[in-house]
């Protein structure tokens, strides 16, 4: 008759469940950056800033994330990032060349957000705008969804 082994046979067991666990552990730390490698992003929820008309006598009104800017009938909006998608410096625009320039480093970009020069490789972001108007077509204000 062999001799019941049972403090083995319980280290053994309590082996196996902890290589388990750090498996699992493992495998879960693995999923997130295979994800993000893959691509797979969950967007964010849209913001809405609602811009009271009417809008400076320029036509461009100056919030921290964006440019709102107006066709000269106010009735055509679009926004533009003031985010640089250089480094991420705050961009300012140039009334008198009619031109977005960064401070940092000189990219230059077009009312509409087209890169002109500089180091920045990419147009900044264009934000949708709502132009509301009331009953007889007055523009009573704009909704940039960022
Ligand atoms: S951060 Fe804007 S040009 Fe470098």
């Amino acid at each position: 008759m062999k001799p019941c082994d049972c403090q083995q046979e319980e280290r053994r067991s309590f082996i196996t469940g902890l290589v388990r666990w750090a498996a699992a552990l493992t495998g879960a730390a693995l999923i997130h950056p295979l994800l993000k490698f893959s691509g797979y992003t969950v967007k964010p929820k849209p913001r809405y800033v609602k811009v009271a008309a009417p809008l400076p006598r320029s036509g461009v009104h100056a919030e921290r994330e964006f440019f709102l800017f107006a066709s000269s009938d106010r009735q055509q909006a679009w926004a533009v990032s003031r985010t640089c998608t250089h480094l991420g410096c705050r961009v300012n625009f140039l009334e008198d060349k009619q031109l977005i320039e960064c401070p940092c480093h000189q990219s230059r970009f077009t009312p509409q957000g087209a890169r002109l020069a500089g180091p920045a490789q990419k147009n900044l972001p264009v934000f949708k705008v709502e132009v509301q108007k009331d009953e007889t077509s007055t523009v009573t204000g704009y909704v940039v969804e960022i």
